[in-house]
């Protein structure tokens, strides 16, 4: 029997869930997607074909996927193609049309270079479906970056994980650690300034593992990356996320002291602050070598703004663990951080590990952990108030004339335009502070 053919999809609509470096995987598909002559239509439903790039990382940013699937029917009935990316397609792969029949395409991280194909396949009726992970890397397939909207940047040097922490998917989903070449990323850096990019932030689930060859044939590190880009006219600004305490060398740490434009803020996760917990976890770091790396850090850098990852209620978490990590978060001080109720995930060691956790005990000591993040969060922001510092204006803010810049610190800092445009760096007096943002005052205008 002959199968119908469906129409070559006109315009296309990228929502990604998870991480940066999902949302790099976004913009590089709508990159690809363009370059195949679709246009980008204003939101899902509207568009001929819709790809949602998924998160697996924990169980709710997989039910919002499924969700987000079943809403995509429009009034007349009719629905877009549709195509599951990222890590749940990884994760779930052909499990996915069983259970969404609306799925017509399911491809994953390593593999959405080969889109177009899998359109074609689509159209035709037949199963599009890949999740290989290639040896090849997806990104020399790629078109080479397109103008930005933005003046931050990211930038995927690195990806994959080989640490398998016993609650984390990312082994799994997005495969073993691999660095990109040095060139190719110095290539990708100078295509972002050239469209426009003052800031490239680094990306990597593991980023500061890079490494790589640089042209004269030394082994270099994220610091040695760090300085090259330092180097490049046009770049202001240089951040990297996420990082693994065991890969802070003593020369990514100096470099914190020394790189001109690398921003004085570190996101490192330490999950958690007992030591019996983070063997559990499989971290390979205890709390104590986690702070003597941070105070290494704040000794080259005394400034610099700290962020970490948390998951209260890993199995067999007592109260004297979760106790010794309120006392890290005591003793660090962050300026921000992420804190979450930890998810069992298929496949990983702890799914499986006895003592699971009441939701209950769960719920108590997120409140409570995160009741002391606000609190230093805040407390960060308001020492900030009667500085003068430069910000990068990012975004229209909400109200009429306002612009929402970041400050070194990654702080959201809202400022009146007058004249000032986005992509501009400028001198500002801080004026207040909440537990989200700052106000600011322009000073000058900086000369471009
Ligand atoms: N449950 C809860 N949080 C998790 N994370 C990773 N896996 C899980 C899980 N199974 C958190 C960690 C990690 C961040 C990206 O997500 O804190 O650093
Ligand atoms: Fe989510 Fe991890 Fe995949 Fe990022 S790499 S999208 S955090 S599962």
């Amino acid at each position: 029997m002959k199968k119908m053919t469906r129409e070559k999809p006109k315009t296309f609509h990228v929502k990604s869930f998870g991480c940066q470096m999902n949302v790099y995987d976004g913009e590089r598909m709508a990159e690809m997607l363009s370059a195949e002559g679709m246009t980008a239509a204003q939101d899902g439903v509207d568009a001929d074909l819709v790809v949602l790039n998924t998160c697996h990382i924990r169980e709710k940013a997989v039910d919002k996927v499924y969700s987000d699937i079943g809403r995509l029917r429009r009034d007349d009935g009719t629905r877009p193609m549709v195509a599951v990316a990222g890590c749940v397609a990884q994760a779930e792969g052909a499990e996915i049309p069983r259970r969404a029949r609306e799925v017509d395409i399911v491809v994953g991280p390593q593999a959405y270079h080969r889109l177009p194909g899998l359109i074609e396949k689509a159209r035709k009726g037949e199963t599009a479906l890949d999740t290989d992970m290639p040896a090849a890397s997806k990104f020399g397939a790629l078109p080479s970056r397109a103008a930005q909207k933005r003046p931050s940047a990211f930038l995927t040097v690195q990806e994959g994980c080989d640490k398998f922490c016993t609650y984390c998917v990312v082994p799994y989903t997005r495969g073993a650690e691999i660095s990109r070449p040095w060139s190719a990323i110095l290539d990708e850096a100078k295509a972002l300034i050239d469209g426009g990019a003052v800031e490239i932030i680094l990306l990597g689930q593991n980023v500061n593992a890079w490494t790589g060859e640089d042209d004269a044939g030394s082994i270099q590190g994220l610091d040695g990356l760090a300085r090259a880009l330092d180097r490049l006219p046009g770049l202001r600004r240089i951040r990297y996320t996420t990082s693994h305490p065991n890969d802070m060398t003593d020369g990514l740490i100096a470099a914190h002291g020394e790189v001109e434009k690398l921003m004085p803020f570190l996101h490192l996760p330490v999950q958690s602050g007992s030591d019996r917990i983070l063997k559990a976890m499989n971290r390979s770091h205890s709390a104590k070598s986690y702070r003597d790396v941070l105070d290494k850090v704040r000794k080259v850098r005394p400034d610099i703004a700290l962020s970490g990852d948390f998951i209260v209620g890993f199995p067999g978490e007592t109260e004297a663990d979760f106790e010794a990590t309120l006392q890290i978060v005591r003793d660090v001080r962050y300026a921000q951080a992420y804190s979450f109720k930890y998810s069992p995930r298929p496949g990983t060691p702890a799914a499986t590990m006895e003592e699971q956790i009441s939701a209950e005990v769960m719920d108590d000591r997120l409140q409570r952990l995160q009741a002391l993040l606000n609190e230093q969060q805040l407390a960060f922001n308001q020492a900030s108030v009667g500085a003068r510092t430069s910000i990068l204006l990012e975004r229209p803010g909400r109200h009429h004339g306002q612009l929402v810049g970041k400050s070194p610190w990654l702080q959201s800092v809202h400022v009146q335009a007058d004249g000032a445009r986005i992509g501009d760096m400028l001198d500002i007096d801080i004026v207040s502070a909440g537990p989200n943002s700052l106000q600011g005052d322009i000073v000058k205008r900086k000369a471009a």
